[in-house]
């Protein structure tokens, strides 16, 4: 059977790297941004001045909130629409760079309402107006490289995966001098999310050769640099930047599994942000998973990549764990959801909603093992607690 592997088609990467922007071709561009960070840096200033050297025509639609709403996707729609640009430029977070990506999809088709593209693989040809650039300012979610944007429908709670190929960036900007700014616990809940994003895609039923290269390299990065920039070491921050987009280019192909799958739903309900989520599962699904003989054999490879103790294939993976665990504690992430402060009797009033719902999460398609109701409620339940979960 034959795959596919695709990637944006120029990555710029280094320090100062926007400074490309001046290359653009073209008349006119709209750029998507979040908040008030790129304005008070002076990043967003650069950005439109090497946008004016490509003497491009600019407008800028900001203030996409984190978790963008169908709503902000159908005012920038709107003024793209209105405006006519020949560029899209995602500037920020995973965040303004999907919402970037789904305006984009109905500009270029205003016929298309949002229920008709919000499903996985239901995206209609692009291009034919504009082009994409995205440029991430976080280092977990490589929205600036992945075919994915996650949009969320608040009156009825729900997070819509959109995944298409059509949606990857026509060109990455991953410039690491955006991310000086990000908080403390922001490089850690982004930085293991991009360790969750190799790890999963390295198992994941989708995996290849081609998707497993780029994972080893994050994953070594992230746990060499990971600590390291959120402790304030910019060269560790830089390598971070570099190692999110690797595992964005891994999993944007192979997918992820059901540490996302919870993540997404626990999230949605408790609102535990995403890389924490990650976090606090990734050990767990790390041990159900490795009752699939396949999965646990490329666990112990992953172990023996990173140099981690151990002589068997279940020593290995138990070790791998054991550094998940170790690097969260380092990165004051807690252990269990219980830890995390969630309480117990909203925890266990939601569950089977959380677990239904997790269940027909795309990412459960592309786990290794498959997991029922029952199971799924056990694991949650085991992370709740903070037991192993060898079931
Ligand atoms: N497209 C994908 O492939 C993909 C993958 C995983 C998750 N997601 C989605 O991405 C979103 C999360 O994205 P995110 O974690 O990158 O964060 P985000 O874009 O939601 O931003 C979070 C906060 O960080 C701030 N921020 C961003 N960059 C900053 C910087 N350099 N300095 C200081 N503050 C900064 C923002 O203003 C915002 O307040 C979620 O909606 C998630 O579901 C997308
Ligand atoms: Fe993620």
């Amino acid at each position: 059977m034959s795959s596919r592997f695709t990637t944006p088609r120029d990555i710029y990467f280094g320090p100062g790297a926007i400074e490309h922007l001046k290359d653009l071709k073209g008349k006119k561009a709209v750029v998507v941004t979040g908040g008030s960070s790129l304005k008070k840096s002076g990043a967003l200033d650069r950005i439109l001045g090497y946008l004016a050297q490509a003497k491009l025509e600019t407008r800028v639609i900001d203030g996409i909130d984190p978790d963008p709403s169908v709503e902000s996707v159908l005012a920038g729609a709107k003024i793209l629409q209105e405006f006519g640009p020949d560029w899209i430029i995602g500037v920020g977070g995973g965040s303004p760079i999907d919402a970037a990506k789904a305006m984009w999809v109905l500009y270029e088709h205003p016929e298309c309402k949002f229920e008709d593209i919000r499903e996985p693989f239901t995206i209609p040809p692009l291009r034919n107006k504009a082009r994409l650039v995205g440029i991430g300012t976080t280092s977990g979610t490589a929205s600036e490289v992945t075919a994915c944007a996650v949009i969320t429908d608040f009156k009825t709670q729900i997070k819509y995966p959109m995944a298409d190929f059509q949606l990857n960036p026509d060109i990455a900007i991953v410039d690491p001098e955006l991310t000086y700014t990000l908080p403390g616990h922001m490089i850690a809940y982004t930085g293991i999310d991009a360790l969750t994003h190799a790890i999963e895609a390295y198992v994941a039923k989708a995996h290849s050769s081609f998707s497993d290269a780029p994972g080893l390299m994050a994953m070594q990065m992230i746990f060499d640099n990971l600590e390291r920039s959120y402790l304030g070491d910019l060269e560790a921050r830089n390598n971070m930047h570099y190692a999110q987009c690797l595992a964005g280019l891994s999993f944007t192909n192979a997918l992820v599994g059901i540490a996302h799958s919870m993540a997404h739903k626990v999230g949605a309900t408790f609102r535990v942000p995403h890389g924490c989520a990650n976090a606090i599962f990734l050990p767990y699904v790390i041990q159900y998973n490795s009752k699939d003989p396949a999965s646990l054999v490329r666990f112990a490879d992953i172990a023996r990549f990173l140099g981690l103790p151990g002589v068997t294939n279940s020593g290995l993976c138990d070790s791998l764990a054991a550094a998940i665990r170790d690097l969260n504690r380092r990165l004051k992430i807690p252990g269990t959801l219980r830890e995390y402060g969630l309480p117990e009797a909203d925890f266990k009033a939601s569950l089977t909603a959380v677990a239904e719902r997790s269940l027909v999460d795309i990412c459960t398609f592309f786990n290794p093992r498959a997991i029922d109701q029952p199971t799924m409620e056990r694991l949650l339940l085991c992370i709740y607690e903070g037991e192993d979960c060898f079931f």
